[in-house]
């Protein structure tokens, strides 16, 4: 149930609200989210206050003390219009709260809206306010999506809670209650969209099969207001590649083009509201038009205009970088790739395609500066990509909680043409004045009853959904809601989980990668646990360029990659030179001797990384004994699991912290002035 336990109040709090005992749902059949809504209301009162709660989809007296959820539409036809003159416009998705009159009003500007309507006010009385509200909030941006890495057989790539919930053997199961579990979690926090595959994706999901299985997880999500979508392989329809029957798959072969609008027209018929298609293309193996040599735009085009009559989306990634560069070349760079392939397309892709970007140019790592092609997608829909799933970031092992680092990119302010241009701002599509545009979530819940693998990593899909509505929320603000709905109010609680998890970054940050170097975890396989020498000597580009002497990517365009020059003048003037360059940053844009002194510190960067590492870990040792403060305030078995998972984390935050200092001390000879590296 993660943060919808609709768990009772305690007498004394719930005594101070007399809850209404009838749901008035102006739903048109079950399969509308006004209906849904009526039910969440009803689970959610009785479970809160107890009683008996009942639902009725027929007028009543406005003057009775209910609950009226409904679309506004809906409403001014039982009410009339003069009923809702106090409502304000409500744009896509918005919704209107009011608590103020003897009936609650709950008017969505459509069905899903209604349902958020729904979640919210049952989300103010779960934590015990009930406060008089009268107000009307509308998302920042129509993009609130999630993505699933679910491959066919049921395994996850990247995912940490267990096996799919969607798929199983090579098709979509028959048993879909987790998927519709999950659409309600997702409703809860305004997600609108998912994607169910993997975005290395096997073609056979479009046999009729899997066609239908499409529909059936469509038809399990509609109540919930979430549209579903797919990720494709480029070379679909191709015989000897992938899954069709043609001997190509150039995006601008007639009978490429006809086999794909084939495709889209048959799933349309069978998901009449199908969300549309994500597609990874030429990256990491994985085919694309390049290699008929057409632009990556005359790919997306392609499936933007076999959606475009339905309506559908094409998200297209910038995740494109050649993973075969040379660490010899000084002027090679991961990092530029995805500016070095998107900047001259922009204009070129169609209105319905909507480029998904990674939060950083390399990939999810523990520091980042943002992408600098946020900058320039100024007449593309553009999507930030982030990671509720922690891949780089310690698994579910770690505690590890996300929305400060995501505030990190989103408030980053990138100056274009010298105006306020933050990442947030191009996403909404409000600095470039574009309408489609939003939030990608790469999230991988399993079967696991914890969904993502351990509970306290539940608070990032919470604020996921939360920072997609409003991404200027506040990360305590949020947290501490998920918190009391998840756990308690007990002050203890709140504070504990508050303390431990705005301190996660900074800590696993100190014993994984400091300064801006990355996670130095094994690049080559698993992407977990300490192995800073992964990160060099090969193709992938995460490259530290350790020696003897030094440590650092020269990103500068007077001596190194040119990969500051990508940001706007403004921007770029401060990463280029080394004296501007915050420090969290500094190994990310310059290369540097160890014996360098920090601005903040003082500290050289060698002993920067020694003292950090010893004190993330120690910090980490923290966590578990301070969450033992909570036993009996919680119940024990989630109390259990979470201790578990903190006493891991103190050790192996041991284990990174030796790794790391160890391997530094080897290979640059200095010693530790507090001689505590090398004497292992
Ligand atoms: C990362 C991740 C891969 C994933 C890729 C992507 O590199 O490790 O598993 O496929 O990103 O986002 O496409």
């Amino acid at each position: 149930a993660a943060w919808l336990r609709y768990a009772p109040l305690p007498a004394s709090v719930a005594r101070q609200y007399s809850a209404p005992s009838t749901v008035v749902a102006l739903n048109i059949s079950e399969v509308d989210p006004v209906y849904t809504a009526g039910q969440e209301l009803q689970k959610g009162i009785q479970g809160i206050f107890g009683g008996k709660v009942t639902v009725a989809n027929t007028n009543i007296s406005l003057s009775s003390p209910a609950i009226i959820v409904s679309t506004l539409g809906q409403y001014v036809k039982a009410y009339g219009s003069e009923t809702a003159g106090h409502v304000p416009e409500l744009t896509d998705d918005a919704f209107w709260l009011d608590t103020t009159g003897d009936t609650v009003q709950i008017l969505g500007q459509n069905g899903r809206a209604a349902l958020y309507g729904a979640f919210e006010y049952l989300s103010l009385i779960a934590q015990g306010n009930f406060s008089k509200v009268a107000y009307a909030t509308a998302p920042d941006a129509p993009i609130r999506w999630v993505n699933q890495w679910d491959n066919m057989d049921g395994h996850i790539e990247r995912g940490y809670g267990g096996d799919s919930i969607v798929f199983s053997n090579g098709t979509i199961k028959n048993d879909l209650q987790r998927v519709i579990d999950y659409g309600r979690l997702l409703a809860s926090i305004r997600i609108n969209g998912i994607i169910i595959n993997n975005v290395n994706a096997n073609a056979t999901l479009l046999n009729p099969k899997g066609v239908d299985g499409i529909g059936r997880v469509a038809d399990a999500l509609r109540p919930y207001g979430i549209q579903v979508g797919i990720s494709l392989n480029f070379a679909s329809p191709s015989a000897n590649l992938v899954y069709g029957n043609l001997t190509t798959f150039d995006p601008l072969n007639q009978t490429v083009i006809d086999w794909w609008t084939n495709v889209t027209d048959t799933i349309y018929d069978r998901v009449p509201d199908f969300a549309g298609y994500l597609v990874k293309a030429n990256s990491e193996g994985q085919p694309g038009p390049l290699t008929y040599n057409r632009t990556l735009a005359e790919g997306a085009n392609m499936f933007a205009s076999a959606l475009k009559p339905h309506g559908g989306i094409l998200m297209f990634r910038a995740f494109v970088y050649d993973n075969h560069i040379n660490e010899t070349n000084w002027k090679a760079d991961r990092a530029n790739a995805a500016v070095d392939f998107f900047r001259d397309l922009d204009g070129v892709f169609d209105d319905n395609v909507v480029v998904q970007v990674k939060y950083g140019p390399i990939d999810f790592q523990v520091r980042e500066p943002p992408s600098p092609l946020f900058a320039h997608l100024r007449q593309t829909g553009a999507a930030i990509e982030l990671q509720i799933t922690q891949e780089y970031l310690g698994q579910q092992c770690h505690l590890f909680y996300l929305p400060p680092l995501w505030h990190s990119i989103l408030d980053f302010d990138l100056r274009s043409d010298n105006k306020s241009t933050l990442v947030s701002d191009v996403v909404s599509g409000k600095r470039f004045n574009r309408t489609l545009g939003g939030y990608a979530g790469v999230v991988n819940v399993g079967v696991n009853d914890t969904w993502l693998g351990s509970h306290l990593s539940m608070s990032n899909l919470y604020a996921f959904g939360r920072l997609a509505w409003d991404p200027h929320g506040d990360s305590e603000t949020i947290l501490q809601d998920w918190t009391r709905l998840t756990f308690s109010s007990d002050p203890a609680v709140i504070e504990t989980i508050t303390d431990l998890s705005l301190e996660s970054w900074p800590t696993y940050e100190s014993y994984t990668g400091n300064l801006g170097i990355q996670t130095l975890t094994d690049i080559l396989y698993t992407h977990f646990g300490p192995n800073p020498a992964s990160q060099d000597n090969n193709g992938w580009g995460q490259w530290t360029r350790a020696d003897a002497d030094s440590i650092g990517m020269d990103r500068t365009v007077s001596n190194g990659t040119g990969f500051s020059g990508q940001y706007p003048p403004e921007v770029a003037e401060v990463f280029e030179d080394i004296s501007t360059t915050p420090d969290n940053l500094l190994l990310w844009f310059h290369h540097v001797n160890y014996t360098t002194k920090l601005k903040s510190s003082g500290k050289t960067v060698i002993q920067h990384f020694y003292d950090a590492h010893y004190a993330g870990a120690e910090n980490a040792q923290t966590f578990a004994t301070r969450w033992e403060r909570l036993k009996g305030k919680i119940d024990d078995q989630r109390y259990n699991e979470t201790l578990f998972r903190l006493r891991y984390q103190a050790g192996h935050s041991i284990v990174w912290r030796d790794a790391i200092n160890e391997f530094y001390h080897n290979m640059s000879g200095i010693a530790d002035e507090a001689k505590r590296v090398g004497s292992h």
